[in-house]
């Protein structure tokens, strides 16, 4: 039986205090909203972001709990995961997506205007909470928030006609997703007043850390049928994801119907029969290997840091990124 470390058993202390922060948040006089608010957030997920506001903050100044810098950490990461999550009820609308986090998408239970307003409202609550952390940080989220948008719209608008497809997708990974992951970790840096090369190297990591954990997303999208969302929806809302694009290049004959599937309408059957088609197809062992290879130039941005738990469990995300398969 292996016993938690002093650092695990400090960690999921914060964390369940996070928890606890986070629905405070989003309380509000209305219940309709309070209820709409809390309905994702309560559904669960992995708390990815407020986690690399934690380990991050632990790299500047010793903390213990009450503490200023404890109760600074706790906002941001509120924060981020309330940014977060309202990005995934907009994304919900935009993808038309019926589940989220094994539950009914907001716009599966309240409609889309709902939707859009609550999200519109947890976008509200965390710029509210973020004025709480000072000035230098709400330019660090100001300037994240517009990369978070205009990902999102680059996605839905498609890489421009002569352009690279594959460079769009890269970038509207580092916009869309990695802008905030990096964010997290930076912003929990800051808030501990860990050195500027400390703050600019988390910031680094999570650049990286952030497209392979979008790329890894995109993967499972086709592969797993257990994500709590729907498989194929990229696929369905004309997407093209690294899987996508690199079976797109293939001139096998075997790909035909494939590449006949994705230049045609996207109906049921037809995502349904190009998923059945993708998921053997050597493309994604390909996609696989470029989030491996990615995920250790993650991991080697963290070697001039201070060996540590805290090291140890962001080095341990690149690797749940890659081994992961739901
Ligand atoms: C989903 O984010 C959207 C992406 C950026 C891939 P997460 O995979 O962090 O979702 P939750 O928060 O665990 O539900
Ligand atoms: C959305 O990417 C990322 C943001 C919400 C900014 P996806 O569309 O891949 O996210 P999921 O798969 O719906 O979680
Ligand atoms: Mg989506
Ligand atoms: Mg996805």
């Amino acid at each position: 039986m292996s016993t938690e470390s002093e650092f695990d058993v400090a960690l999921r202390a914060q964390m369940s205090s996070i928890e606890k922060a986070l629905l405070a948040a989003v309380d509000s006089d209305s219940e309709l909203l309070t209820e709409a608010a809390r309905h994702i957030i309560e559904a669960g997920g992995k708390r990815t972001r407020p986690q690399l506001v934690v380990l991050g903050s632990k790299f500047g100044a010793p903390y213990g709990p009450g503490d200023r810098i404890e109760q600074q950490v706790c906002i941001g990461a509120v924060v981020v995961e309330l940014t977060h999550v309202a990005s995934l009820y907009h994304d919900d609308v935009m993808d038309d997506a019926a589940v989220r986090r094994g539950t009914p998408s907001a716009n599966a239970r309240w409609g889309n205007s709902l939707a859009i307003l609550v999200g519109d409202y947890l976008f509200a609550r965390a710029s509210d909470l973020v004025t709480d952390l000072g000035l230098d940080i709400v330019r660090v989220y100001s300037a994240m928030f517009n990369r978070l948008v205009r990902g999102q719209i680059a996605e839905t608008v498609g890489p421009e006609a002569g352009t690279d497809p594959r460079e769009h997708y890269l970038q509207v990974l580092a916009d869309k997703t990695a802008a905030l992951i990096s964010t997290s970790a930076r912003v929990g840096a800051m808030i501990a007043g860990a050195d500027p090369t400390v703050q600019d190297l988390l910031g680094d990591f999570g650049e990286k850390f952030g497209v392979v954990f979008q790329l890894s997303d995109d993967i499972i999208d086709i592969t797993s049928d257990e994500t709590g969302k729907t498989p194929g929806t990229d696929l369905r809302e004309g997407v093209d994801t690294l899987p996508i694009l690199l079976a797109r290049r293939s001139t096998d004959p075997a790909d035909a119907r494939l590449l006949e599937l994705l230049a045609g309408d996207r109906t049921d059957a037809a995502v349904d029969e190009a998923l059945g088609l993708l998921r053997k197809h050597p493309a994604i062992e390909e996609a696989r290997a470029d989030v491996a290879a990615r995920a250790e130039a993650a991991r080697r941005v963290l070697d001039p840091l201070p060996d540590g738990p805290a090291k140890q469990a962001l080095a341990d995300l690149c690797d749940v990124v890659v081994t992961r398969t739901a």
